[in-house]
């Protein structure tokens, strides 16, 4: 029998980063794949996005289809176009975008002094199109993705028009768009909108609370950090407000985009494979121990990390478990930038112990690739961690993810304890997050199983067999952007 048809939906996601154009972090893989996915569920997503130099510059087909005379002190337009099979709307601005590089951080290396504005731009510009300022498109529902666009359900709430459904999605709670209350007339809110149930946070604006307090729905990109964030140690002062919300609220897993995270065709491999193939392992981790100068010892463990380097990642957790490393015969590879404390750290543990320790510090793209194909596991020792993306790369890749048990990792990773290994459902090695004796524990198992050609075999086939695509996840979006469109209409008819 063929399935029911479904109406197709509209959605208008908007974000401040977007996969390939600008990202600093797995919010970007998020953005840039979910469309293509919830395309093959019925669901037609454009993005709007900032019109930073990197989205204006690779525009297909620009064609302005909004002009604002001024948008918070300058002329703006939206501007449609494409990249690739992504639907965007470029919110050209260039006195709040024309800035190259990072799109939070100047060159001072803090944050621009007018983010408050920046994305306030943002979420209203989203709201003029949920309010159907385009010509010939308007949106069922509008998903507006972390604090920089989640002042958008406000200026929806604080107007008299028909409003489409709202999604507001929580990437990450340790941020949260707070600015001083006196910033309300600036950035285009009204007085009532200052309120416990608007968007006051502690005596000032909170661009996320207001998100969170106003959408008909939350979603957040794990179940495990969905109930995390619902407790006063994880809910960084919005737990209260998300236990009030609970029932609104969803944890939908990440998915990773398979085609471009794909080992049987990566341009930046040594290798193909598309199995566990002791062979093309063997070329992809010589190829990444030449370019991060290791040793060429044929039985050590190559331990990869792939990583923001903050206080989230538990990075300095593993600089304390060197000793470890070394009894046990683990080299270290290492791709991350961040924080300077840690990248120094790093940088001196690589000088003390050469060729044991490789590092490249900073953002590469395609060492990210060569890192996963060439490591024989990936550690993620985050202290929490909403879903994170890396474990799922390197389960597609064959290499044994060991991650902390906290949010979306402890959802991803089949621990190998006694049972899981007899059942055959392993996939990899889970710590209790936050503890250094914990970690060098789980390294020193990941050690011995390593030894255990056939038990490591059989975590890298379950691993690879898993499925990591945004087939599930964005049928759980698409379930969920229906229930929302049909209570908006209902409600409105009720009205
Ligand atoms: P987060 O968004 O918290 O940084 P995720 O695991 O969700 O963590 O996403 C991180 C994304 O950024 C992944 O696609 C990962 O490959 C990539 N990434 C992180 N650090 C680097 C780096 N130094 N160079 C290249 N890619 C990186
Ligand atoms: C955030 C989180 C990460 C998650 C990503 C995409 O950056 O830190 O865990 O995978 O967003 O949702």
């Amino acid at each position: 029998m063929s399935q029911p048809r479904r109406a197709r939906a509209k959605a208008l996601a908007v974000a401040s980063e977007i996969y390939p154009l600008v990202k600093t972090g797995g919010l970007a893989d998020v953005v840039g794949a979910l469309p293509g996915a919830l395309a093959r569920e019925g669901v037609e997503t454009r993005t709007l996005v900032p019109g930073y130099p990197a989205v204006m510059d690779k525009l297909e087909d620009a064609e302005p289809v909004h002009a604002y005379r001024a948008l918070y002190g300058g002329p703006a337009r939206l501007v449609a176009g494409r990249v690739g099979a992504l639907d965007l709307i470029a919110l050209d601005a260039p006195h709040l975008y024309s800035r190259p590089g990072n799109p939070y951080i100047g060159p001072d290396g803090a944050d621009w002094p007018d983010n408050a504005i920046r994305f306030a731009a943002l979420a209203r510009a989203g709201a003029d199109v949920a309010l159907g300022v385009l010509k010939g498109w308007r949106p069922d529902l509008v998903h507006a993705h972390d604090w920089q666009a989640a002042l958008l359900p406000a200026f929806l709430r604080y107007q008299d028009a028909a409003r489409p459904a709202t999604v507001v999605t929580v990437h990450n709670l340790a941020f949260q768009g707070q600015f001083p209350r006196d910033m309300l007339g600036a950035l285009g809110l009204p007085p009532e909108s200052f309120a416990i149930d608007g968007v006051e946070y502690y005596g000032a604006i909170g661009f996320l609370k207001a998100g969170l307090q106003l959408a008909d729905a939350i979603t957040t990109v794990s179940p495990s950090y969905a109930l995390e964030i619902q407790s006063p140690e994880a809910g960084m002062g919005l737990d209260g407000l998300l236990r009030a919300r609970a029932a609104a609220l969803h944890g939908i897993l990440n998915g990773v985009d398979t085609d471009v995270w794909n080992p049987k065709a990566d341009p930046h491999i040594a290798a193909a494979y598309a199995a566990p193939n002791a062979r093309a392992k063997q070329k992809n981790r010589a190829a990444l121990r030449a370019r991060l100068r290791l040793d060429d010892d044929p039985q050590a463990l190559v331990l990869g990390v792939v990583s923001r380097l903050s206080w989230q990642k538990g990075l300095d957790l593993l600089l304390e478990c060197l000793p470890t490393l070394f009894e046990e015969n683990i080299q270290l590879a290492l791709l991350g930038a961040g924080d300077a404390d840690l990248e120094a750290a790093f940088r001196a543990a690589a000088s003390s112990h050469p060729g044991r320790i490789g590092l490249f510090l900073g953002y590469d793209e395609q060492l990210a690739h060569l890192v996963q194909a060439g490591c024989d596991a990936l550690l993620v020792p985050s202290r929490f961690e909403p879903c994170g993306l890396t474990q799922l790369c390197a389960l597609r890749y064959g290499a044994v993810p060991v991650v902390a048990r906290v949010g979306g990792l402890a959802d991803t990773i089949v621990d190998a304890n006694e049972m899981a290994l007899a059942a055959g459902v392993a996939t990899g090695l889970q710590f209790a997050a936050g503890s250094a004796a914990r970690l060098a524990h789980a390294l020193r198992r990941a050690a011995a199983l390593h030894r255990d050609a056939p038990t490591w075999k059989a975590l890298q086939a379950n691993g690879m067999a898993t499925d990591v695509s945004w087939d599930a996840p964005a049928r759980h979006y698409a379930d969920l952007y229906r229930a929302l469109i049909r209570a908006n209409a209902s409600n409105r008819r009720v009205a």
